[in-house]
Order: C-alpha cells, then sequence, then structure tokens
C-alpha cells in the first residue's frame, strides 16, 4: 500500500505573492503523546516564525519583494499566512490532539490534524505534507528536542534555493546533549548499515537520521512516498528529485517532558526501509534501461533508413549502364545481333543480377550477414527479382496515368514513376528481401 503522493501547487507560489496571502512555509509536527510539551512549542514557534518572516518584510531587500508588494504586506493579516504549523496526532491517548485544538483560537497559524486509524510518524510527516498548503515542507519533533533557533538558518538555506536543508549533528555546531556510548554507537552504527545498503541516498547527508529538515515542494510532488517506520529523511531522499542540499548544525536536546517512543521495532524498520528503497532503486534503474532501449529500437524502425536509400539508388544507377553495356553487346551488328525483345531480356536480368550483388554486399551487407548460406540467399535472389517486376508494372501503371489522365508532360511522368518504383524496390525489398 503506498501511503500517498504530496500534490504540487496548482500556482507556483512565489515569496512576492506571499503577502496575498499565499503560504511559504508549511512546518508539521508529528506527535504522540506530547500533551505536555505542544503548547510550549507552539508558542516557541510561533514568536519565531513570526518574528522571522515579519523581519523578512520589512527588510528593503529588492530581491524578497517589491515595493508596492512591500507597502501591501504591512497588512499584519496578510503577514500572518506566511506560515502554517500542522500538528499531526495519531489520536494520542494522553489526548495531545485536543490540548492542541484548545490552542488553535489563539494562534491562527495552526491547524490541527487528528488521524484515527493511521499509525506511524513518517507517514503522519507525509499526511502533513498532503494537506499543507507551503511551498517549502518542513518537519520538526513535537517534543522540543530540536531546538527551533534552528529553524531560521534552514528557512534561509531555503529561500536561498537548495532543495533540502537537514538539521545535523554531525556538522559544525551540531551534537547531541549527553548521549551514553551505547547510544552513539547504535545511532553511527545504523547510519554505516545504511551506508552499506543505500550509498548513493545515505551518503548525502551528514545525518541522514535526522526527523528535523526542509524540502522544496517541487522536489518531491507527486513522487509515491511510502515511508516505514521513523526516518522519513530516506524516503526524501530515495524518491524526491533533490539536487542542491545544504546542512545545519544543531544539538539534540535532553526530553524535558513525556518519552520516546523509540523500540526496537523502528530498527527493524529502518533496515526494512532501506531494502525497499534499495530494491525500488534497482527496479527503475532496470525500468529505464528496458525503456531506453524500446525507444531506440523503435525509433530505429520509424526512421527512414536514408543512408541505406543513397546506396540503393546508386547501385540502381550502376544498373542501368550494365543493362546499356549488356544491351549493346547482344543486340549490336557487330557483335552478337540478336533480337531487340531477347537482348532486352537479358539485359533486363544481368542487371537485376548486378544489382542484387551489390546491395547484398554493400546496401544491406549487415543484414545479409544475419542469413547465411546459399539457400537463403537464392531466397533473397529471387525475392528481389519479383519485386523488381513488380516494380515495373508499377512503372508502366504509373507512367500511363500521369501521361493519359493527368496530362503529364511523357519525360517528368517518367520521371516521377522512376522515383517512385525506386522507393518501392528499396521498401519492399529492405522488409521482405531483406528483412528488418
Ligand atoms: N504522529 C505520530 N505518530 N508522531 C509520532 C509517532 C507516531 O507514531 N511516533 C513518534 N512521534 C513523534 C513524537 O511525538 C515526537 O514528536 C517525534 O515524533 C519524535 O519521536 P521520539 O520518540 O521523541 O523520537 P526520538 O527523539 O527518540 O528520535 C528521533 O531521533 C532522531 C535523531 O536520531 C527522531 O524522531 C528524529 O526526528 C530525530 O532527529
Ligand atoms: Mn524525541
Amino acid at each position: 500500500i503506498q501511503t500517498g503522493v504530496v500534490k504540487d501547487l496548482a500556482i507556483e507560489v512565489g515569496l512576492a505573492k506571499a503577502n496575498q496571502g499565499q503560504v511559504i512555509f508549511s512546518l508539521i509536527v508529528p506527535t504522540y503523546n506530547e500533551s505536555k510539551n505542544v503548547e510550549r512549542l507552539v508558542e516557541i514557534l510561533t514568536r519565531l516564525l513570526d518574528e522571522y518572516f515579519n523581519r523578512k518584510f520589512d527588510r528593503n531587500d529588492r530581491n524578497f519583494v517589491s515595493e508596492s508588494e512591500q507597502k501591501s504586506s504591512n497588512n499584519p493579516n496578510n503577514l500572518n499566512k506566511c506560515y502554517e504549523l500542522i500538528i499531526v496526532d495519531d489520536d494520542s491517548p494522553d489526548l495531545t490532539w485536543q490540548v492542541a485544538l484548545d490552542l488553535m483560537p489563539r494562534y491562527p497559524n495552526l491547524r490541527v490534524m487528528r488521524r484515527q486509524g493511521e499509525k506511524g510518524l513518517s507517514t503522519a510527516v507525509i499526511r502533513g505534507w498532503q494537506a499543507a498548503q507551503g511551498r517549502i515542507l518542513g518537519v520538526i519533533d513535537g517534543d522540543l528536542q530540536h531546538p527551533p533557533e534552528t529553524l531560521t538558518q534552514m528557512l534561509d538555506a531555503m529561500l536561498d534555493g537548495v532543495d533540502l536543508v537537514v538539521a545535523s549533528r554531525h556538522v559544525a555546531g551540531g551534537g547531541v546533549s549527553d548521549w551514553g556510548f551505547l547510544r552513539r554507537m547504535l545511532s553511527r552504527g545504523a547510519q554505516m548499515l545504511g551506508l552499506l545498503i543505500l550509498p548513493n541516498v545515505i551518503g548525502r547527508v551528514s545525518d541522514p537520521m535526522s526527523g528535523y529538515f526542509m524540502v522544496r515542494r517541487t522536489a518531491i510532488a507527486n513522487c509515491p512516498m511510502n515511508p516505514l517506520g521513523y526516518k522519513i529523511l530516506i524516503e526524501v531522499l530515495g524518491r524526491g528529485n533533490i539536487q542542491a542540499v545544504a546542512e545545519v548544525g544543531y544539538v539534540f536536546q535532553e526530553r524535558q517532558e513525556g518519552e520516546s517512543k523509540v523500540t526496537w521495532r523502528q530498527y527493524v524498520h529502518y533496515i526494512l526501509h532501506l531494502l525497499r528503497l534499495r530494491s525500488r532503486g534497482r527496479i527503475t534503474k532496470i525500468r529505464k534501461k528496458l525503456h531506453q532501449e524500446i525507444h531506440q529500437k523503435l525509433h530505429q524502425k520509424l526512421r527512414f533508413p536514408a543512408k541505406r536509400f543513397l546506396k540503393f539508388g546508386l547501385v540502381g544507377f550502376s544498373g542501368v549502364f550494365v543493362d546499356m553495356a549488356i544491351f549493346y553487346l547482344l543486340s549490336d551488328a557487330s557483335t552478337l545481333a540478336w533480337g531487340l525483345t531477347r537482348s532486352k531480356v537479358i539485359a533486363a536480368e544481368v542487371a537485376v543480377l548486378n544489382n542484387f550483388l551489390w546491395n547484398d554486399l554493400w546496401t544491406f551487407r549487415d543484414l545479409a550477414q544475419q542469413q547465411f548460406g546459399w539457400k537463403k540467399l537464392i531466397k533473397r535472389f529471387v525475392k528481389f527479382n519479383l519485386i523488381c517486376l513488380l516494380g515495373i508494372g508499377l512503372n508502366l501503371i504509373i507512367l500511363n496515368l500521369l501521361f493519359n489522365y493527368f496530362g503529364v508532360n511523357k519525360y517528368i511522368a517518367n520521371l516521377i514513376a522512376i522515383a517512385i518504383v525506386t522507393i518501392w524496390n528499396f521498401w519492399f525489398n529492405l522488409k521482405l528481401s531483406w528483412r528488418v
């Protein structure tokens, strides 16, 4: 079962449009039993984001908003719409969703989603993004272990144009507060395992386990997402179209309230998730290659083989001289002095033989080599003869039609007839005698 796709926005929401009531940034907060944290978190996030967007709009930065738009942006109602906070709660027994709902009158940018039925951290994030309206999609834990101050640097990076910004414990300014040896090893071990199974995905960021990041909507729009367990970032890296990536250091804080939901199951899910993405990567590669091959073959079949046709034409031209020479030798009084018809028939047949040999050795050499042996050679020759014979008949019909019915000059009519019959001869010999 697929969790679903995040739809692209109908219109690309530009920053300048934000003050016309469009959302720039949607921050998802997945929660499960975080009733004690949610109020403080919403308060801090709101203060921080209000301040951030106010500052952005106040600054006289022409790249950010045009002057006229700045004037109208003084309207605080519009500014409020710059971002939205979406709490996605999995029907927590401690009624986190209820606490959050009660906050809504005080925080106009807050939205609450209470999920009943579906469960799990990663899918909660996807569902949140599906309901989101922003151009930049973010996620932050609901227990204040991710310091909200980092958001400003992350937003700056996104507004600079990267597709993904990850808050990382493993770059300058990052770390963990006081994790024991075992926990550090477990965390690093998981990362190493990820590098072994899925190097192209896990190796792209220093902290692939991070649940604190932002991604441009267009980078994941319409990619079917089907995450498992906790690590939504690897799903984004594995399935999205992520080009430029930035990282911002942060220190993973200790939990003040509530408790972690991590159990051994999350480790199992992590490994299964890696394997799922790996097999998907392989299948996509194979499918791509197959698609390419089919496309190439089709292209080859549909393309008119101009080079071959040119060779065929030259061979045909040589046939005229062979025909002439034989015809002279047989019919001329100084040599054999045979009858006209007998001479012509033999001359024509020798010319056909000449053309056949040149075509078999040159024009259609590659195809002839695939049909080896005397029997097949004779078969090709007989077919070539029949097609050319029919060509002569066609030549007569066209010549007559053009000359008698359409009143075309007889030389021009003959030229047209020869052109058409050459194409006829070429095409049917290609398809039937040498068979592509
Ligand atoms: N909706 C929903 N459903 N939320 C959930 C669920 C769930 O099934 N399980 C956990 N959450 C929420 C928690 O309420 C919390 O807000 C957040 O997801 C993280 O859960 P924790 O249980 O606190 O996880 P953690 O702190 O041990 O693990 C974190 O490890 C990474 C660093 O190694 C992850 O959550 C990452 O986000 C973090 O960066
Ligand atoms: Mn936590």
